[in-house]
């Protein structure tokens, strides 16, 4: 007898290759995905060889090139490297000569510097102005140093820098040997070329360049503005998740690696390299963008930090502003952090008989904060996009009278905070030298409002009677005064006799 065929009873599918995120109109990149992953990727299939790094002569004649960002001899869990399959190896270069000074760029921040100044007051800048289109200033020459803490050549602290630019960098490359370079682009596109790929970096987004890695920066908008902190000897990382558990802040399925990309180009490229804050430069007949494919987990990656996962208290009292931490880095010091990266996003404010803005505090850590867009409510220091402040560490600071007057009357609803608003906090834990650019070359240091602070009433002399009448019916006597002199005494009487 003959039956009609049957379908299978069961069929499916099986994935061609892991994830890769789909180009964009504003960014025509696609990334490979997950925080520290060790990666492996090939621009032409078969280049990168199997089971070992080596092999005696490479597909195609690559040259095998590894660079690390760890000492050879670190804990495993801590090593990062990364294996590159190159046209020609990054050593094929003419002599290294010095290269024209970026006078605004300081990687040493030590008391006796004279072009830095520790302050223990409160700063605020608005928002760096970008350089006239007649004035052509490059990526790597509009870096300003802010301030900063320790140095680049005892690869101990950080730098903060602001960057303006209007001049893409063409056939010259950078390379920062001082630090990892975390990058918040606030005005413009950043269309970043590194030897790994490339990565197209918007304003809400933020890239981490580990040092010595070569890359170059194109301007697709023309201008550009935004920050950088630099960390000198360690590398960001996530913060510990504790009790939150495996899902939450920032997660690391969002962050974004480049997949490898080369370019043939035979021509003459100029790499610009930072050393101990100085520039030095060499030629070589060929672009360092030549990777052909690479393996490791020491790479550039990007997060936009609109995917960020607030958690916060959803009941009463605040959470302390590490709840908002993307990235941070560590110290020397075991179990204290270097610095923190926190964002502010939009959220939902919930909490009930709480005092809901920031709590008045003195905070052991430097805190200095920007902000990419949106407004920004409270505080005494201005802050605007573009702009920065400065709080030194263990100052006072909190809110206004008027602020406080009102977060402590206003009925408590559910309400959305930072709408439209990224604003972020370099939490840093040290003192923070300011450099002669932030503090007499910038042009938009603010003014100090030396009577911000004044209006501060004292509710609490208000209700001194009853205090003494509560403090008596709890049998506990009075509020202590000044004893009455005799003379006093006399006087008072004398007065209530008129
Ligand atoms: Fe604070």
């Amino acid at each position: 007898m003959i039956t009609a065929i049957q379908p299978p009873i069961s069929y499916g599918r099986t994935a061609q290759s892991g994830f890769i995120t789909t180009a964009t109109d504003l960014d025509p990149y696609s990334y490979q995905v997950g925080y520290g992953n060790r990666f492996a990727t090939e621009a032409i299939p078969g280049t990168l060889p199997q089971g070992r790094n080596t092999p005696q002569k490479c597909k195609y004649d690559l040259f095998s090139e590894q660079l690390n960002g760890t000492p050879f001899v670190s804990a495993r869990a801590s090593q990062q490297h990364a294996w590159f399959y190159r046209i020609r190896p990054s050593v094929a270069h003419r002599p290294v000569t010095t290269s024209v000074d970026n006078p605004n760029l300081v990687a040493s921040f030590a008391a006796t510097n004279p072009s830095t100044k520790f302050l223990a007051r409160d700063q605020s800048w608005g928002a760096f102005p970008i350089p006239e289109e007649s004035d052509p200033v490059d990526f790597v020459q509009g870096i300003k140093t802010i301030g900063g803490h320790g140095d680049a050549m005892s690869k101990e602290g950080l730098a903060v820098h602001a960057y303006t630019a209007n001049r893409s960098m063409g056939k010259t490359a950078f390379c920062n040997n001082d630090g990892d370079f975390l990058i918040l682009p606030q005005h413009g596109r950043l269309d970043i070329q590194t030897e790994f790929g490339h990565l197209m970096v918007r304003p809400g987004e933020l890239v981490v360049i580990p040092a010595g890695i070569r890359f170059k920066v194109e301007l697709p908008d023309g201008t550009a503005r935004g920050y950088i902190q630099e960390i000198f000897g360690a590398h960001f990382e996530l913060p510990e998740l504790g009790p939150v558990g495996s899902n939450g802040m920032a997660m690391p399925r969002d962050f974004e690696y480049p997949v490898a990309s080369f370019d043939v180009d035979q021509t003459v490229w100029t790499i610009v390299v930072k050393l101990a804050g100085r520039l030095f430069e060499y030629e070589q007949e060929h672009t360092p963008f030549d990777v052909v494919a690479w393996h490791g987990n020491y790479a550039p990656y990007k997060y936009a930090t609109e995917k960020f996962v607030n958690s916060a208290t959803v009941e009463k009292e605040q959470s302390d502003p590490s709840i908002y931490c993307v990235l941070m880095a560590k110290s020397k010091t075991a179990g204290v952090a270097l610095t923190e990266l926190l964002v502010f996003t939009p959220r939902w404010s919930v909490t009930t008989n709480s005092f809901r803005p920031p709590y008045y505090h003195r905070n052991v850590c430097t805190e200095l904060m920007g902000m990419v867009y949106g407004d920004w409510k409270g505080s005494a220091t201005l802050l605007e996009p573009g702009g920065l402040t400065y709080e030194p560490s263990l100052m006072p600071h909190g809110e206004s009278y008027e602020r406080w007057s009102e977060a402590t009357t206003t009925e408590l609803v559910p309400e959305r905070v930072n709408e439209n608003t990224l604003a972020f906090m370099l939490h840093i834990s040290g003192h923070i030298a300011l450099t002669d650019y932030a503090l007499e070359k910038s042009g938009t240091l603010h003014e100090i409002q030396a009577n911000f602070w004044d209006g501060f009433d004292s509710g609490f002399t208000k209700h001194i009677d009853q205090i003494d009448r509560d403090l008596a019916s709890a049998g506990l006597g009075g509020l202590r005064r000044p004893e009455k002199t005799k003379e006093a005494n006399e006087l008072d009487s004398e007065i209530m006799k008129r």
